[in-house]
């Protein structure tokens, strides 16, 4: 299917091609989700996640939803990173208030890759369902963003079992047996590139690798399983997409922000609530644009303190090409109303002003 796209140049797209815009492009990582009425409905109305997630038409529905409430400049995929070790034969269950529950991979043996496209199929459909509807509702300048864990991130999942602190299990593993590990993180490699690659082609104009857990590694286990996937994976997709960005998500990378960059050549990176915002200005964003980091907490709590806080972030990353988003989440417990107020007060350079001198 080809639909005529129109030639409208797309702020948040212009941005990552380095292009700073006078109001600085918007969206916020989990804008879908629980702390939406709207979702809440949806979500009760088909019972669980992974039925939203797997039946196109509700995955496009609730990524529509934040778009028309606030007109953000980028719509993301409503799906998961754990979509993929689901297409590795590893059941995952997300049970209410435990999030997600997989069985602790043990052997490489237990992977089964026979039905990988049957579970990406309709992850596909509705990355092209959703790019339709943008258009048909009028959001001409709204980007649509794909995405998938990074393979250290979505390899602690698989080993561990569910979330956790410290990922013990994972990082002994990782020690243990090196070779092994390996294997998983080269696994989940290949098929990060062929899940992102079939995105693209559905119809999703930058990818977004969330690597949440990067920060647990030490230095020569950060180049092992965070650069050198991510490496492979954006090296990839440059050569059979040259034109999309691909934004890189090292959450708590820290200092290894610096050759996180350098080394896997990604376009953009997303910047989590720690890292010092005048550090980022003169050591990351003179290499490549960045993204983030509002606190979602300052988020949660609104008033002053959150206008405050956007301000401060304006003033030090509006002044080269620059995504504003959070530094992780949207918190369900955010009120739908602050979100209002700060894409109000984002896209009113003035009023920023007024606030950060006074
Ligand atoms: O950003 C978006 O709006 C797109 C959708 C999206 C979701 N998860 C929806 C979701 C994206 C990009 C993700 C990524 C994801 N999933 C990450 C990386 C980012 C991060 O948060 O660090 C991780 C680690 C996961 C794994 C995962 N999925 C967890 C830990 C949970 C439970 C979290 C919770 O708050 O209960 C999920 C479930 C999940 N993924 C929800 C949503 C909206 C909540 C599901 C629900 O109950 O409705």
């Amino acid at each position: 299917m080809t639909f005529q796209e129109p030639k409208t140049s797309k702020p948040f797209l212009e941005t990552l091609a380095g292009k700073k815009q006078p109001v600085p492009p918007l969206w916020l990582m989990r804008q879908a989700g629980r702390y939406l009425p709207e979702y809440r409905q949806v979500r009760a109305q088909a019972g669980d996640f992974k039925t939203m997630v797997y039946t196109p038409k509700l995955a496009c529905e609730v990524t529509l939803q934040p778009i028309r409430r606030y007109g953000f400049d980028a719509a993301i995929l409503f799906s998961d990173i754990l979509t993929v070790p689901e297409a590795m034969g590893r059941h995952v269950a997300f049970e209410a208030g435990h999030g997600p529950q997989l069985e602790p991979l043990e052997k490489l043996s237990d992977l089964d890759e026979s039905s990988t496209e049957n579970i990406f199929t309709p992850v596909y459909e509705a990355v092209a369902a959703i790019k339709k509807q943008l258009l048909a509702e009028g959001f001409t300048h709204t980007a649509l963003i794909g995405f998938a864990g990074s393979p250290w991130t979505v390899a602690c999942y698989m080993v561990e079992g569910s979330g956790s602190k410290e990922f013990s299990r994972t990082r002994t593993m990782a020690w243990q047996k090196p070779d092994m590990f390996a294997e998983l993180i080269d696994r989940l490699t290949a098929i990060t590139i062929q899940y992102l690659s079939k995105q693209i082609e559905a119809g999703a104009e930058c990818v977004q690798l969330f690597d949440s857990w990067a920060g647990l590694l030490p230095e020569p286990q950060f180049r092992r399983w965070v650069i050198e996937p991510t490496r492979k994976i954006v090296s990839a997709l440059r050569q059979s997409h040259p034109h999309i960005p691909v934004i890189g998500f090292p959450r708590q990378a820290g200092l290894f922000y610096i050759d996180y960059i350098r080394e896997t050549g990604v376009t953009a990176v997303g910047l989590d609530t720690q890292v010092p915002l005048t550090w980022a200005a003169k050591n990351l964003q003179t290499l490549c644009p960045v993204q983030g980091n509002l606190d979602p907490f300052v988020l949660q709590a609104g008033g002053d303190a959150l206008l405050t806080a956007a301000a401060d972030i304006l003033e030090n990353l509006g002044h080269a090409p620059f995504v504003f988003n959070l530094g992780h989440g949207v918190n369900k417990e955010t009120n739908p109303d602050h979100v209002a107020a700060l894409v109000n007060f984002i896209r009113a350079p003035h009023s920023a002003r007024i606030v950060s001198d006074g």
